[in-house]
């Protein structure tokens, strides 16, 4: 029997549970903006910390898409890097990704592919290919901003328009492409915006840390209006039945997980995701292993051990090393709510870790409890 809970991925399908609000708005708001007759596209932020959910909701987007519209959306993903480079090779990208969408929907029709081909050539011409991306930075956006917006036009004209399809263009991380550039969210907006106007159907969807648009409000602020934001945070003790019960149920796996044993992960998790996952993938191997029809709480207790050692070794070994020996003080001071110790310099770099959480003025904690236990164990030894 396949395992249902699989940390190493964003969630697919029947597999994911929850985010029921945020789901409703794709389909109330954002999915019919993109009909033929709309008066508009919606943008949205997904905002949260790691594996809270950000990529497996841009998954299940796709999914409610493919669901909904009698007419295809087409739906281009990218996922962001800083491997791209240049803001040149992150537009070049897109314009991939749509491309690839546009022939998908045309079955690959061999007339649009060549044509489509020699377009991105002569595109390219007016002097925007690759080997001008040494200039100053305004002059590269610029002219990837061009290509950009000639590219979509273009595509929009050429492939979508005629069969009404919108078109709803996915950035996962984009807080990597602030790394090349920290006015990629002012160029995409401008670049939407003139797409808007030439009532061309583009829909933009971005993921990102909660601080995406905290860090420079001069552009910030016009570019938070331009999305609407949608921020995840962990679980309730509610989602939590679903979260445990229904990949099992989907799998159709005999296995009952008991009340107790779900309030007693979601105390131990306090409903995050990614642990919630990483947790049961060991309980249901262990259940399915052992042949158990239920899982009571006696039993995960008994499994808990192996579980954190396991979770020790893969995932908090890495973020007390991705700290320095003075960060770690830091992180132990904080673990012993020792707040007058820290230095408010180390705490600011730790946050941006993502290490460490502020609870209000003077007062953080550790991003995770499990997390704050690793510390106590290996700060005190
Ligand atoms: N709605 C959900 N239902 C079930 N499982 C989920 C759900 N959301 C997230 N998960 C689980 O949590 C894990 C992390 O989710 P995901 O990769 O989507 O988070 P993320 O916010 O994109 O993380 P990162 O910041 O690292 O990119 C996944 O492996 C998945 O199994
Ligand atoms: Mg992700």
């Amino acid at each position: 029997m396949q395992n249902p809970f699989n940390p190493y991925q964003p969630v697919e399908g029947r597999l994911f549970a929850n985010r029921k609000q945020e789901q409703t708005w794709f389909q109330r708001d954002l999915i019919p903006s993109l009909a033929p007759d709309s008066l508009g596209t919606y943008n949205a932020a997904i905002l949260g910390p790691w594996g809270i959910g950000k990529s497996s909701l841009v998954r299940r987007l796709r999914y409610l898409v493919m669901q909904m519209m009698p007419t295809p959306v087409a739906m281009a993903f990218t996922s962001c890097t800083v491997g791209f480079g240049s803001m040149m090779g992150f537009c070049d990208a897109i314009v991939n990704a749509v491309r690839q969408e546009a022939l998908r929907l045309s079955q690959w029709d061999q007339t649009l592919e060549e044509e489509l081909m020699r377009w991105s050539f002569e595109i390219r011409l007016p002097g925007i290919s690759a080997s001008r991306t040494r200039g100053s930075n305004a002059e590269l956006s610029v002219s990837a901003a061009e290509f950009l917006r000639l590219s979509l036009l273009r595509l929009w004209e050429r492939a979508f328009r005629v069969h009404g399809n919108g078109v709803l263009i996915v950035l996962d991380d984009v807080n990597f492409l602030q790394a090349i550039d920290p006015q990629a969210l002012m160029l995409m907006r401008a670049v939407f915006q003139d797409l808007h106007m030439y009532q061309a159907r583009y829909g933009l969807v971005i993921t990102g840390p909660v601080d995406l648009f905290s860090e420079a409000r001069d552009i910030a602020e016009p570019v938070t209006r331009f999305f609407e934001h949608l921020t995840l945070t962990a679980f309730t003790l509610d989602d939590m039945y679903d979260a445990v019960r229904e990949p099992i149920q989907a799998v159709q796996a005999p296995l009952n997980v008991e009340d107790d044993a779900i309030i007693w992960l979601w105390e131990r998790t306090q409903g995050h995701p990614y642990f919630v996952t990483y947790v049961m993938h060991y309980a249901f191997q262990a259940a399915m292993d052992a042949h158990w029809l239920i899982l009571t709480k006696a039993q995960l207790r008994q499994l808990w051990p192996t579980i954190v050692s396991r979770l020790d070794q893969g995932k908090f070994r890495y973020d007390w090393n991705s700290a320095t020996p003075s960060e770690q003080k830091t992180l132990v001071a904080i673990a012993h709510d020792h707040f007058d110790r820290v230095n408010r310099g180390l705490v600011t770099r730790l946050m941006r870790k993502g290490l460490v959480i502020k609870i209000e003025r003077g007062q953080y904690r550790l991003y995770h409890p499990m997390f704050q236990d690793y510390v106590l164990r290996v700060g005190d030894s």
